[in-house]
């Protein structure tokens, strides 16, 4: 081991151990892009200074936890997805009389406001059933996601991210390049804070969709979280995951896929989840 490597991991204990945020379940080399971009903007060349920088800076300790909780997220992310995704609350509709649906890391609400509009707009779900719980790690992004007012930037179109609604103007109000989503779409989701890693599961949810997590989480802690997901499914409920990520061959069995090249998957078993 390098002495590059030994203040890394320094670095790393000291976040892990003093600043509440769990290093050891992320992937190493996302976590050294992140503080690697921390260091350009601190103008510090070692691990070892940055060390220094952030014992000795509060404001830099919130700038690094920021760093390493990615946000990026929008409505109707990949869209053909939130196209079979309509077809499983359709199906959803059909045979329960309570729906609920788990938006788990939810970023910015972008995902279960998603959730609550298609179920608003969709005359074959009963939105009245509907309850739709949201939850991330991260505060701050919990009370963006409350808030729910969304703004276009240069790299940012809202009224192009609400293109599969055929009238996304019933359910948010725009000024300017403001998005407010509307009450009734609020009323349907509940934030709350929740920790997939250290997290108890939750249990009879009928949909999970838990999407573009797993790319900043190790190998071998992806498997827990995945397991603490599925637990809070109910047989026959549903699983939508990123569409970049997999599911780990323990699992498998547990579940067939209803579109596999989407990541959605039914649950069938819950023999294999421990
Ligand atoms: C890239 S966003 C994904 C947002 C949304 N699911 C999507 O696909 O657009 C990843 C989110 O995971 C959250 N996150 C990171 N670690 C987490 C954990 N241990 N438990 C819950 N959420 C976590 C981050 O705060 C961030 O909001």
């Amino acid at each position: 081991m390098t002495s590059d490597d030994e203040a890394f991991d320094r670095l790393l204990e000291y976040v892990e151990d003093e600043l509440g945020f769990a290093t050891s379940y992320y992937d190493d080399s996302y976590l050294d892009r992140r503080v690697s971009s921390r260091m350009r903007r601190s103008d510090t060349e070692s691990y070892a200074a940055y060390l220094d920088l952030l014992q000795s800076d509060e404001s830099e300790q919130e700038a690094l936890l920021d760093a390493f909780s990615v946000n990026v997220t929008s409505f109707f992310r990949n869209p053909e997805v939130w196209e079979e995704v309509r077809n499983v609350l359709r199906a959803l509709s059909a045979e329960r009389d309570r729906i609920r649906l788990w938006s788990a890391a939810c970023s910015d609400g972008r995902e279960p406001y998603s959730l609550s509009m298609l179920a608003l707009d969709d005359p074959e779900v009963k939105d009245g059933n509907v309850r739709i719980t949201a939850t991330d790690i991260d505060r701050e992004i919990l009370a963006a996601a409350r808030r729910g007012v969304y703004e276009n930037t240069r790299t940012t179109d809202i009224g192009e991210q609400l293109a599969p609604l055929d009238e996304y103007e019933r359910y948010v109000r725009r000024t300017d390049d403001e998005f407010a989503v509307t009450d009734p779409v609020k009323d349907l989701v509940s934030f709350e804070r929740h920790d997939l890693i250290n997290g108890d599961p939750k249990s009879d949810f009928d949909l999970v969709v838990c999407r573009n997590l797993f790319i900043y989480i190790d190998a071998e802690h992806k498997l827990p979280i995945l397991e603490t997901v599925s637990k809070s499914l109910s047989v026959g409920g549903y699983l939508v995951i990123g569409k970049t990520e997999t599911l780990p061959d323990t699992l498998k069995p547990a579940f067939e896929p209803v579109a596999r090249r989407l990541r959605i998957y039914k649950k069938v078993d819950t023999t294999s989840i421990r």
